[in-house]
Order: structure tokens, then sequence, then C-alpha cells
């Protein structure tokens, strides 16, 4: 049975080409209305950074829930805010703007696990071995509270020194020991295995002696297998941008880490919207970069007090930055992200096959009708495991079955984790439409349409009957899949 796989190759890729099939890899424009729209268009996400007590401000609301689809505590996730008395926790904040977010259809970046400032009194009052442990105990505790509900955790903040050095910045953490960073990235990745875990600083938007000196970090963490997924670039920028802030940004993402563009906010003036553009160009040009977020809605709402940093003004109306974010989302191209290993062959049978579990993607119980389950099961290759890619262009496909002639759908249009994937009729909707981004080893993810989301294995179960759900790509192997052409 095994020698009549053909696992999707290089040489199909380039068959394909040859054949003229580039439509998958080729810009298509498009032209969202609202930046989380746009950006989810380009594969990304648009956030921006709250303070919980404004949730009860219409106009902030209303602003941050038609445009961003991301959020960051302001301070509400910092040492301070979390552990307030020794081992006493306080996810009050936290948890409110989690269950917002929730409610909201939005992501979740994490901000801050480990930081020299906003440290509470206890933490600063201590030193050595108790400090150490005090730090790794916060980083378990707050990373185990918020599991499987954070993108992107900023596991550690601005511990880099500015100035020409390059070296770390001295503080009651760095004097633990220079490991006590990877010491935070191990502790966060045991309690959240599904957190992207980034390392984040300022200053370090162009390549300098600060930028070099995390990058040497990160080239080391990923040598020795110190678990870091991500970089995050503040960008706190004044009047002008590096000329190298996108070399720079790529020489990160070709560490094999992503890159994040994470407290956005920019000093008013004549070169306020050029400079939002560039870095929202920058952003789209690298296939690694996930996302951005801005360091505030209003620019009432920004740290910065007089600067009007951001992109909506003191009354809520958008800026000429807004819209020049907006039109730069809408120019770029589409998908952006690193193709797929082949292009499927719309006239083949697949089985998609689990990279955690190694089973098969299943129609429960050889059903026909819309809205049967959709499993895994140990692979047999029955015409219900057998699945053809229908073009639907701009590089999307439905999954039709072969036992069924019924496509994958999210049930019901859903835009949240854990929506149900069952078979439906095709009606070439955008819920029933998935492209395929590119995992390593030959493997793809199937990021559906409509909500951005891709098709997993829920709970990483390895059992015959698995349910077959949506979930936010974080690239876990139980969102792998291999496609094994047998027909
Ligand atoms: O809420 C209290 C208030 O009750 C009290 O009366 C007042 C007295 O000063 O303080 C208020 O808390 C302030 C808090 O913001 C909420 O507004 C803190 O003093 C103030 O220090 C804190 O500032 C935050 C700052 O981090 C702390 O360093 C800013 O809001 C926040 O935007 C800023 O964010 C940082 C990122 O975390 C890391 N990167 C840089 C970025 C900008 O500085």
């Amino acid at each position: 049975m095994t020698s009549k796989r053909t696992v999707l190759s290089t040489m199909a890729l380039a068959v394909a080409l040859t054949a003229g099939m580039t439509a998958t890899l080729a810009s298509t424009a498009s032209a969202g209305t609202t930046l989380k729209a746009s950006a989810a268009e380009k594969g990304r996400y648009f956030g921006a950074a709250v303070a919980t007590g404004k949730l009860s401000d219409s106009q902030y609301v209303g602003i941050l829930n038609r445009e961003f689809n991301s959020v960051v505590a302001e301070n509400e996730m910092k040492w301070d805010a979390t552990e307030p008395q020794q081992g006493r926790f306080s996810y009050t904040g936290g948890d409110r703007l989690v269950s917002h977010a929730r409610a909201n259809g939005m992501t979740v970046r994490g901000h801050t696990l480990l930081w020299h400032a906003q440290q509470p009194g206890w933490a600063q009052g201590l030193s050595g071995s108790a400090l150490r442990n005090a730090a790794i105990n916060h980083v378990t505790q707050v990373a185990t509270h918020f599991r499987g509900q954070i993108h992107s955790w900023d596991v550690v903040n601005e511990a880099f020194a500015d100035g020409g050095g390059g070296g770390r910045r001295d503080s009651n953490l760095q004097r633990t020991g220079n490991d006590w960073i990877e010491a935070a990235f191990r502790a966060a990745r045991s309690a959240d295995p599904g957190a992207k875990l980034c390392y984040n600083d300022y200053n370090t938007d162009g390549v300098n002696a600060k930028s070099t000196g995390v990058y040497n970090m990160v080239r080391d963490f990923k040598a020795r297998g110190v678990p870091i997924d991500c970089v995050g670039f503040q960008s706190h920028l004044g009047t002008s941008l590096p000329g190298d802030y996108q070399a720079n940004l790529q020489r990160f993402a070709d560490l094999g880490v992503d890159v994040q563009i994470t407290e956005l906010d920019v000093m008013t003036g004549s070169n306020q919207a050029n400079i939002y553009a560039s870095v929202t160009r920058a952003c789209l040009a690298i296939a690694r970069c996930n996302g951005i977020t801005v360091w505030g809605v209003r620019d009432s709402d920004s740290w910065r007090g007089t600067d009007d940093a951001l992109l909506f003004d003191r009354s809520g109306n958008k800026k000429a930055a807004y819209n020049a974010v907006l039109d730069a989302l809408n120019a770029g191209s589409n998908p952006p992200t690193t193709p797929p290993p082949g292009t499927p062959d719309t006239t083949a049978w697949y089985l998609l096959v689990n990279r955690n579990s190694g089973k098969a993607l299943d129609v429960y119980n050889l059903a026909t009708n819309d809205g049967a389950r959709i499993t895994q099961w140990a692979r047999n290759n029955g015409n219900q495991q057998q699945w053809q890619f229908v073009d639907s262009g701009g590089g999307y496909y439905r999954l039709k079955s072969r036992l069924s002639g019924k496509v994958l759908d999210v049930y019901n249009f859903s835009t949240t984790n854990g929506g149900s994937i069952v078979q439906w009729s095709d009606g070439n909707g955008t819920n029933q439409q998935f492209r395929l981004a590119d995992s390593d080893g030959g493997y793809v993810r199937l990021i559906n349409r409509n909500s951005n989301k891709v098709v997993e294995v829920q709970g990483a179960s390895t059992a015959d009957g698995g349910n077959i759900v949506q979930y936010d790509d974080w690239n876990g192997s139980n969102q792998q899949w291999q496609l094994i052409r047998i027909g």
C-alpha cells in the first residue's frame, strides 16, 4: 500500500510551476475596509494595546472592536499587576481582557512575564536565588493561568542595554545569572506549550549594537534548543525610520523565528503617515512577520502624551496615518506567507495525515449528510479518507470528500477557536475555502478564508474519532497535515 504513496515533492512543485499554476503564489489585489479585515486577508493580525479600564468607554470599544483582531494588556499582565504580593496572584484585569477578546474573535498577546520595570515591591527587594526562584515561579504560574488563551507571550522584555555595547542591561534579574532569560523561556514553554514565546525590546528597530546583541542571543538560543519562537520589535518611533528596518527584521526571521511589531507608535508630524505605511509594508514583505500591534487606540490613550502618536485622534477620528496603514495593507501581496511545499493537483485524491497523531482526516461513520462530523481515524485509504482540492481562486481551495461529494466546512461561519469542522454541500462559501501554509518537513496547515484559523485535531488527540476543529494558527504539530496522493 505504501508503494502507492506519492508525497508532494519539490519536483511536483516545479512541474506545477512550469505548467503555469502560479496563481497561489501571485499577488492578488483586495480592499479591506478595516485594519483587521485587510490584515487578515494578508494572513496577519492587527492589534492594539488596551487599558481594561477603558472597556467601559463606548467610543474606545467601538473603535477597538471594529478595527482590531488582536489585543495586548498595556499594563494588566505585568508582574506588579499579576503578583502584587508574593505567591498571591491577581488576574482580574488580564482575565477581563481575555474574555473581551474571546467574545469578539480577537487573539491575545501576553505582555510581559519578566521585566526589570513594573516589578512588585517585594520582588524589587529580593536578589540571588530567592529572586530567581520567585521569577521562574511567576512565569510558571501566570503562563499556566492563561494557558491556551495567548497567541504570543513576551516572556522577557527589554533585557538589553542601550548604547554601543550590545550587552545585557544591568538589573536585579540579570544579577541572578546570565541564564535567567533561557530559564524563563523554558518555564514558559512547559506551562503553555501552545503559545509562541517572544523576546521583546525597543531601540532594536534598525541594525545597531543593541539589536545585534539580541540577534546573537536568539541565534545562540536556536543553536542550543532554547525554546524561542518570536522576537518583538516595539517600534516606538520618532520622526524617521531606520533605512534598514525591514532588513533588520528579516535577519531575525532568517534565524528561524517569527517577528512581530509589538508596540508601534510614531511621533506626530509630516512624516507620521509615511512611517506608519513603511512599517506596514516591511511587515508584509517578511513572510514570518505575524502582525502589528499599535500601543493604544486614540492619541489620548497613549503613554506618549502630546506626541499624538497613534492612528485615531482624540475624538476617535481616523487620521492620515490610519489611511496610510490601510492602503499599505490593501496593496500588499496576498497571501504573503511562505509558499506551500507543493501546489495540489486538482485532479488527484489525497489523504491528509496529521503530524501529531499519524491519523487521517476522515468522514465519521461513512456519513453522506450535511453537517456530518469530521474526525481523525487510523489510515485505511477508504473513500471517506480521500479528498480532492477544488480551486476557488486566489490560492484558496475547497476539500471535497470522495465518499460524499461534500466539502470541508467551518460550521455556521464560526470565527471562534474550537469551531467545528463538518462536511456540507459545496457552496464555495468562504467558510469552505482553505489555503495551504507551509510547515517544515513537507507538512502544511489549512487556513480558512473566513476565519483565518487553521484546521486542527482538537486537544492534540491521538485517538480514533478525535474531533477536527479550527483554532488560531500556532503551527502546532496537531495543526500540520501531510498530503499523500493516492489517486
Ligand atoms: O493606575 C495608576 C494610578 O492609580 C496612580 O495614581 C498613578 C500614579 O502615577 O499610576 C497609575 O499607573 C500608571 C500606569 O501606567 C497606568 O496608567 C503607572 O504609574 C505608569 O508607570 C504606567 O505606565 C506604563 C508604563 O509602561 C510603565 O513602565 C504605561 O501605561 C505603558 O504604556 C508602558 O508600556 C511600556 C511597555 O510595557 C514596554 N515597552 C515600553 C512601553 C512604553 O513605556
